[in-house]
């Protein structure tokens, strides 16, 4: 019986990482983690209550007691805090705003990190986000870093927003996407960057069964090596 590995996808916003885990995890039989799901679920729940975003001791006072319950299901991870079901508003751009923000309190981190790797403690898994690799599980298996252009994120998101129904122009999205990585960049804490094991790969010009190729045969080998 093979090794279940626990695989990371790391990279910035619109990369391609949730359509590659997710890609991957089907050609593996393993399990898809999107975290990226608990943070923006956190953030809705806050704009929800109306807790200020900016204020960090009050949304780390608000994060303490939720009781978060994640359900893997095929290609999609599906959150619940205290009861109700987050899913549906997570794609949302002001969550996607807000959830970039609350993720640099420690205390947000923190309450986040058990449940994500209660997930992997068994490997069959393949998280997604921008702290796997150095943080969650810095022991994983095997880790990727998955990056593109700035102008060919920022139009994959555009096109995703036009297809959601949201308005926007594509000039403007690059702007958000691209500010939203210096958050991620920049932030003390779990900031996002390639784990030093990491394989980088630049899916500017792959198209997406191209990345999972790629990473499906990073795969291979490291099962035949475990
Ligand atoms: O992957 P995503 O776009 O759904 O993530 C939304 C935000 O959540 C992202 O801007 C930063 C934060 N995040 C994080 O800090 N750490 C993770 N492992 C996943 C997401």
């Amino acid at each position: 019986m093979p090794k279940a590995l626990t695989i990371t996808i790391d990279g910035p916003a619109a990369a391609g990482k949730s359509s590659a885990a997710m890609g991957l995890a089907q050609r593996l039989g393993y399990t898809y983690l999107d975290t990226g799901a608990l943070y923006r679920a956190m953030a809705w729940k806050m704009i929800e209550d109306r807790v200020t975003i900016e204020d960090e001791a009050e949304v780390s006072l608000q994060c303490k007691n939720l009781n978060i319950k994640l359900s893997l299901i095929k290609d999609a991870t599906e959150v619940k805090i205290d009861g109700f079901n987050a899913t549906p508003h997570l794609r949302r751009p002001e969550v996607s705003k807000a959830a970039s923000r609350i993720s640099s309190y420690a205390a947000v981190r923190k309450k986040l990190l058990n449940i994500q790797r209660a997930i992997g403690e068994n490997g069959g898994v393949v998280a997604e986000g921008r702290d796997m690799g150095t943080v969650v599980f810095p022991k994983a298996d095997l880790k990727f870093y998955l990056d593109a252009q700035i102008e060919t994120r920022g139009n994959r998101r555009y096109q995703d927003l036009v297809q959601a129904g949201e308005k926007t122009d594509p000039i403007a999205t690059i702007e958000t996407i691209a500010e939203r990585d210096r958050q991620d960049q920049e932030r003390v804490h779990a900031p996002l960057k390639p784990a030093a094991d990491a394989i980088c790969i630049d899916s500017t010009f792959l198209s997406e069964k191209e990345v999972v190729e790629k990473m499906f045969q990073e795969a291979i080998q490291a099962r035949a090596r475990s």
